[in-house]
């Protein structure tokens, strides 16, 4: 849909005569740097150009409503204004309604109730954080409606405490920070420990930038993932219990210095900060690479990460590890990896351009024989962050 389709169609939905604001958020990808940034770790992700677009116009009715043409079946959907509570019936619902909520608990209240109405042109539940999208452009529509004037962090960082304290997810602040901070032609380098950030050109010459979503259904709340950032802190808590000089965060450790751990943790938990320090370790090496524009090492540590992933963190699956072992095998592909939370969710993967049809149609081939479910394929480059259209 473009623009005016999508205010024609927010028109209608509501039956509404009003003017609608209308605003978009990128959905994200990640280069590298994963699960890392609960750590205090550095990550490397970029905004890709689909996302969600959100209308907004006040109605006089003391309800805010609700609709998302991505569950049309669910149709509208009436709340009382200012009562913002969490939804079992509509899930998708209590990430514009925590961000809602974050803004009432800084007493930045809307004067009117309001007409909500989403629409994403990207696959919900393929990784690529729609949550963080959602939240994203809800916050920045709320902040030009109010006329707050938030600066962008702390848009990030509501939507971030939606995510963790309205939704039950114990994100870190990559997603929400990506979406909010995008730049066409460029990733981000965000530290997450004190959110420094630069930008790192990537637009890469004769090579494209693949994903591949494994169209496998999964729910994040509850998948590992809560797991994983619990086992974290418990081998924090492990390791500044020997500590003289305590750190705040597992990415504060080097490469040489993990064995140094490994009389104390169990397998499982040393496993876990052998991901974690070395997936640091990855971005720091994968940012030299680029600024070498050697892309053949980032692929190899595109695939290094996959394997740590994989084996000490475990948060891939059957389906990621069959098209990153497609791409391992085939001609032109210069790496590829999980990005996202995993357990699903995409494939990022870097190929030479005149080899793209050759992978796509091996990785559909292999993937349906293997695990009978078709991929999609998104060919992607760094956007901007989200804004006010
Ligand atoms: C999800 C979370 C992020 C990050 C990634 C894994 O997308 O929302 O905060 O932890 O998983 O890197």
């Amino acid at each position: 849909m473009i623009k005016e389709d999508i205010l024609i169609k927010a028109q209608t939905v509501f039956d509404s005569k009003n003017d609608f604001y209308l605003f978009f958020a990128p959905c994200r990808a990640n280069l590298i740097g994963e699960h890392i940034d609960y750590n205090g770790g550095r990550v490397l992700p970029f905004a890709i150009s689909t996302g969600i677009y959100l209308a907004v116009a006040p109605n006089a009715l003391g309800q805010h409503r609700f609709f998302s043409e991505n569950f049309l079946e669910q149709g509208v959907i009436n709340i009382p204004k200012c009562e913002y509570q969490h939804s079992l019936t509509h899930s998708w619902l209590n990430y514009p309604v925590g961000v809602l909520k974050e803004f009432a608990d800084i007493n930045v209240l809307l004067n009117d109730s309001c007409d909500f109405y989403y629409y994403g042109n990207a696959d919900f539940g393929a990784g690529l954080s729609s949550s963080a999208a959602i939240e994203m452009v809800t916050a920045v529509a709320i902040n030009y409606i109010t006329d707050s004037n938030l600066p962008m962090i702390n848009l990030v960082k509501m939507s971030k405490s939606c995510e963790n304290n309205f939704v039950g997810m114990n994100c870190g602040i990559m997603d929400q920070f990506i979406v909010g901070f995008g730049k066409a032609g460029n990733a981000v380098l965000l530290n997450c420990d004190n959110l420094k950030y630069s930008y790192v050109p990537f637009v890469l010459k004769d090579i494209s930038i693949i994903l591949i979503n494994t169209n496998k259904v999964r729910k994040l709340t509850d998948s590992k993932y809560n797991e994983r950032s619990m086992e974290c802190l418990s081998v924090l808590h492990t390791i500044n219990s020997i500590r003289k000089d305590k750190i705040s965060c597992l990415c504060d450790i080097n490469v040489d210095e993990i064995a140094c751990y490994k009389h104390v943790l169990d397998d499982v938990l040393y496993r876990r900060l052998q991901h974690v320090v070395t997936e640091n370790d990855r971005v720091n090496k994968t940012v030299k690479a680029l600024e070498n524009n050697d892309i053949e090492t980032v692929g190899k540590l595109l695939y290094a990460s996959h394997d740590s992933l994989k084996n000490d963190y475990e948060v891939s699956c059957k389906e990621l590890d069959v098209i990153v072992d497609v791409a391992y095998n085939q001609e032109g592909v210069l790496g590829a990896r999980m990005t996202g939370a995993g357990f699903g969710g995409c494939v990022i993967s870097l190929v030479k351009n005149e080899f793209v049809e050759a992978f796509k149609e091996k990785v559909e081939h292999d993937y349906v024989a293997k695990t009978k479910l078709i991929p999609s394929f998104y060919d992607v480059a760094c956007s901007d962050g989200a804004k006010k259209l």
